[in-house]
């Protein structure tokens, strides 16, 4: 067992790691600055939604395996190692924001008394480690007092306990010995599958690659993931925007190539992008770093740019469905958070949609099954319902922009208005056309002639 600090604790994967390695029977102190967060985690509640989260925390709570606190200095005090969990934006020209990273490094350096091993948890650019390792060495003494590792995250939101209890790896980027054999010891009980709150996630015949590394490495094996995850996207969307203009069918072409066992059926959905916190910030930081290093990286530059042009794909189908101008037309969109399965609406594409047609005078109503109420606090201008045949009521373009079950399920026979159907655009393959095709709904499919 070991005593661990989160320091970002409250944040996505502040949160995900400390609620894990407590349940690996670490005892875990939890420290971040946002008072509102740590109430309710105080409580057990999470401000972030992901399934199963809410009861293990409190679980873990009280059985004393996890605090929050808002005392950095207490929390340096208690632990033998620190994650770095805190948010690394992009700033303005795409590079990461290390200013929390930073800030957290100044403190330390000052408030390390014994040997501590401080892991980065947060995506950060190759080169953060030994900033980090700079800072703490004006007062410390490096392999002595202190050892930075990088351990990066692989969470996907929505599936963070998934991910974190049954990891496709689990990447730990050292120069040092001493703070290799730390995270093996931390990591043991998962490896060994052993928890102290029993949880439906480890399964006996598990086996976790476990692979050490040089820290740059660790970090650019996690940009190169989410670089690729991206390159995937933009690709998959690049051959539907090719499929619809020859008369394809994208349902069919993304099934015969995921049959290549090199290729893969998982992460070829087509759609309006990708979005979220993560896949644009870290591909964009990925470029400024190559370009900082004197090489061009014309691949990634392409895999953003499509990604960008994918909104306007959407957007000019709407435009053409309603063949005159968007002014007062009742536009439903259908997945407001940047995917389905979280209340995440940061960077999401959904909400950029929602602000083009808004700004062209369209009147747009919005449906989630778990984020309206983050939509409306991000944009309260937004008419936001779980509610879906009220949204569907009146529409007269419909746009399903994530994979939702729900969409999938829709009853096109009874959701439109039976004198005036809406136009329905599908931007994912998941809608019922049948049922679509018995209303005598006109739609359209991302990636489909038909
Ligand atoms: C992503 C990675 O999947 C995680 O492995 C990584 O740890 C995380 O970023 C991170 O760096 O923190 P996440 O952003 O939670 O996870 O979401 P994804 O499930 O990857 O989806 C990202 C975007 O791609 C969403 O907008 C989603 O709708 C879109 N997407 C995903 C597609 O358009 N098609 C697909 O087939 C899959």
């Amino acid at each position: 067992m070991t005593d661990i600090g989160i320091i970002g604790g409250a944040g996505y994967v502040g949160l995900v790691t400390g609620v894990g390695l407590a349940t690996l029977g670490h005892k875990v102190s939890s420290m971040d600055l946002d008072q509102t967060r740590l109430k309710m985690l105080k409580n057990g509640k999470s401000a972030v939604y992901e399934d199963g989260l809410e009861p293990l925390l409190r679980q873990l709570i009280d059985i004393n395996q996890i605090s929050f606190t808002d005392d950095q200095s207490e929390t340096v005090r208690n632990s033998d190692v620190l994650f770095i969990a805190v948010g690394t934006p992009s700033l303005a020209d795409g590079a990461a924001d290390l200013s929390s990273v930073i800030a957290v490094a100044e403190r330390l350096r000052d408030e390390i008394r014994k040997y501590t091993v401080i892991v980065v948890k947060s995506t950060v650019p190759v080169g953060t480690i030994g900033i980090i390792t700079d800072i703490l060495s004006q007062k410390l003494r490096a392999g002595e007092d202190f050892d930075v590792v990088s351990n990066p995250e692989f969470l996907r939101e929505g599936s963070g306990l998934v991910d974190f209890f049954a990891p496709s790896r689990i990447i730990v980027g050292s120069t040092s010995e001493r703070a290799s054999k730390v995270l093996r010891e931390i990591y043991e009980p998962l490896l060994q599958g052993t928890t102290v709150v029993a949880v439906p996630w480890i399964s006996p015949e598990q086996e976790i690659p476990y692979v050490e590394t040089d820290p740059t490495s660790a970090q650019l094996t996690k940009y190169a993931a989410n670089a690729y995850l991206a390159t995937r996207i933009s690709f998959i969307n690049e051959i539907a925007g090719i499929s619809e203009k020859v008369g394809g069918n994208i349902g069919d072409i993304v099934y015969g190539l995921g049959l290549d066992p090199r290729i893969g059926p998982g992460y070829l959905k087509p759609g309006i992008g990708f979005g979220g916190p993560c896949l644009d910030k870290d591909i964009r930081a990925l470029v400024t770093v190559a370009d900082e290093n004197s090489y061009d990286p014309v691949m990634f530059n392409g895999v953003i740019r499509r990604n960008d042009l994918q909104m306007r794909e959407v957007m000019n189908k709407i435009s053409s469905a309603v063949g005159s101008s968007l002014y007062r037309k009742r536009i439903a969109l259908l997945g407001l958070a940047f995917k389905e399965g979280t209340n995440d609406v940061r960077h999401s594409l959904s909400i950029r949609l929602y602000r083009a047609l808004r700004d062209q005078g369209a009147s747009v109503v919005g449906h989630d099954v778990l984020a309206v109420e983050e939509a409306r606090e991000l944009e309260p201008g937004l008419e936001a319902s779980t509610e879906l045949t009220y949204v569907l009521k009146g529409a007269d373009v419909v746009v399903a922009l994530n994979s939702e079950q729900a969409y999938e399920e829709i009853d096109w026979t009874i959701a439109g208005m039976p004198n005036r159907p809406p136009f329905v655009i599908d931007t994912r393959g998941i809608l019922d056309l049948a049922a679509l095709e018995t209303a005598h709904i006109r739609f359209d499919i991302l990636g489909s002639a038909r």
